[in-house]
């Protein structure tokens, strides 16, 4: 039997049909690269270590950077892993004496391990770059539509005039949590589990710290069973998607009500627009529908990690394999929306007089009526509450003679009586001037929020330097690695 793996314990090879089930060849490519750097890295470490000789580590670093030149392609996918296949045509390309030794103190446990960690973490990073232009667009958004009033929702019901500022930034601060969440999750990412070998770590003197820094983790994760068993790190980091997606999700509805003939307060670019096949007039907002639904991709990748984590007896169990296609998933799906979200938002078109119309409809100012009639009367709230919602249920006109009318039969007082104004009325009655009154922390009156605005990008500023710094260090370490297999390969 030639296949490397099967040739000394088993006598048969498997069939077509168990090979296709049982291999992971086709979700590895999103290791591939990755692979090879760890292999790189280990072997320089193997060498480093006198594990290996100077000139069987050349041959290999060479054959290595043959194999990543090559591509994927070249491999050979009867195998049941990246990691088997890689290694037996590093030993075609080498000779077994050479490369066979490659795998020395290393098991497909921990480098499989370390492989996600590894694609993962820059995967990680690429998304929270996404999420920042996503933070960009909102944030432009936001300071275009500071003074666009419009009403806003409870229950889809409306409630009370807001400004479309206000509501664009409360679906940016949604994903800016999302971000420091990546961000954290990311610390929990970035650790090297490589050096644990099946389980229980190797009587081989490995260097753990040396594959550490040339790999860029920040640290070799201690206890080789939790190494190279743990999934836990997926599970945070799909849950962040799924969160992510879910916030993606209730901007598409959003999107797709708003543009709705009923609410009608914005117009998607034709772009990312559709019609239909035999209604001539439609646009439909099909690719917010479509990010709608594919939030369910997301939550079912979560769910599905979960459920294959779940009972697994410590440590390695071959059932882990079937996470790694999960998570590609979520990523895939995750970051594919947030760009196309981006560009969504970039070119939506508000309809400022259209929200404005609506900002009043529905009697959104009744809360500013009865407030007014606390601080202009001095009654409690809940006696005002009664007053306007009477005055709500009868359908009547909202002015002084009525208030006084409304206010004698349930309290026995006219509001007049107690210093209530016509002026106040009207003032409490115009949707602008409730805007401008809600001017405490968090309020949508215009200078709160643009003094919002202001921190936010400040928040922003912070976070982009500090996803920059994570990029960089990663990318010196392998910038470092491939130096050093480069100079070991042409040492004498
Ligand atoms: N393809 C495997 C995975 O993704 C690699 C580890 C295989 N280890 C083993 N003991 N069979 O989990």
């Amino acid at each position: 039997m030639s296949n490397i793996l099967r040739r000394g314990r088993l006598q048969l090879e498997t069939d077509e049909e168990m090979k296709q089930y049982t291999s992971s060849m086709l979700a590895d490519k999103w290791i591939f690269e990755a692979d090879i750097f760890i292999d790189l890295a280990h072997t320089l470490m193997l060498e480093n270590q006198k594990i290996i000789k100077k000139d069987d580590c050349k041959k290999i670093l060479a054959g290595l950077l043959k194999i990543k030149e090559e591509g994927m392609e070249k491999l050979d996918f009867d195998y049941e892993d990246i990691h088997i296949s890689l290694e037996a045509r590093l030993i075609e390309l080498t000779g077994e004496d050479s490369g066979g030794r490659m795998h020395s103190g290393r098991s497909r446990n921990d480098e499989v391990a370390t492989c996600i960690r590894f694609a993962l973490r820059d995967e990680l990073i690429d998304l929270m770059y996404e999420m920042i232009e996503l933070q960009k667009s909102l944030i432009k958004l936001s300071k275009e539509n500071t003074e666009t009033v419009m009403p806003g929702f409870t229950h889809l019901q409306h409630a009370q005039p807001t400004t479309f500022a206000h509501h664009v930034l409360a679906h940016s601060n949604c994903l800016e949590r999302d971000i420091l969440r990546l961000i954290d999750a990311y610390e929990r990412v970035n650790i090297n589990p490589l050096g644990s070998a099946a389980f229980a770590s190797t009587g081989f003197p490995l260097d753990r710290d040396m594959t550490t820094k040339l790999l860029g983790f920040s640290k070799p994760m201690e206890n080789s069973k939790d190494a190279v068993s743990s999934r836990d790190f997926l599970i945070e980091t799909a849950s962040v998607l799924a969160n992510i997606s879910i916030n993606l999700s209730k901007m598409s509805e959003e999107i797709v009500i708003w543009s709705s003939q009923e609410f009608d307060f914005i117009e998607l670019d034709d772009k990312y627009a559709s019609t239909s096949s035999i209604m001539p007039q439609k646009k439909n907002p099909d690719t917010a529908e479509l990010m709608r639904g594919k939030t369910g991709d997301v939550v079912g990748s979560l769910v599905a990690l979960l459920t294959i984590c779940k009972g697994l007896p410590m440590s390695y169990n071959r059932d882990l394999q079937e996470a790694n296609p999960k998570i590609q998933t979520a990523l895939k799906t995750t970051r594919a929306s947030v760009r196309i979200m981006t560009k969504m938002t970039d070119t939506l078109k508000v309809k400022k007089e259209r929200m404005f119309e609506q900002s009043n409809k529905g009697f959104t100012t009744a809360t500013e009526l009865a407030d007014t009639l606390v601080r202009k009367t001095d009654i409690p709230f809940r006696t005002a509450h009664q007053i306007i919602g009477i005055l709500t249920k009868e359908n009547r006109e909202p002015n002084l003679k009525i208030l006084d009318e409304i206010s004698k039969e349930t309290s026995g007082f006219k509001l007049s009586e107690r210093g209530l104004k016509e002026e106040d009325i009207k003032i409490a009655l115009d949707p602008v001037e409730n805007v401008a009154k809600r001017k405490i922390i968090g309020g949508p009156a215009p200078d709160t929020i643009k003094a919002e605005i202001k921190n936010k990008q400040k928040r922003m500023e912070k976070i982009k330097s500090k996803v920059e710094d994570l990029d960089k260090n990663v990318q010196k370490s392998l910038d470092n690695l491939i130096c050093l297999v480069n100079q070991k390969i042409n040492e004498e």
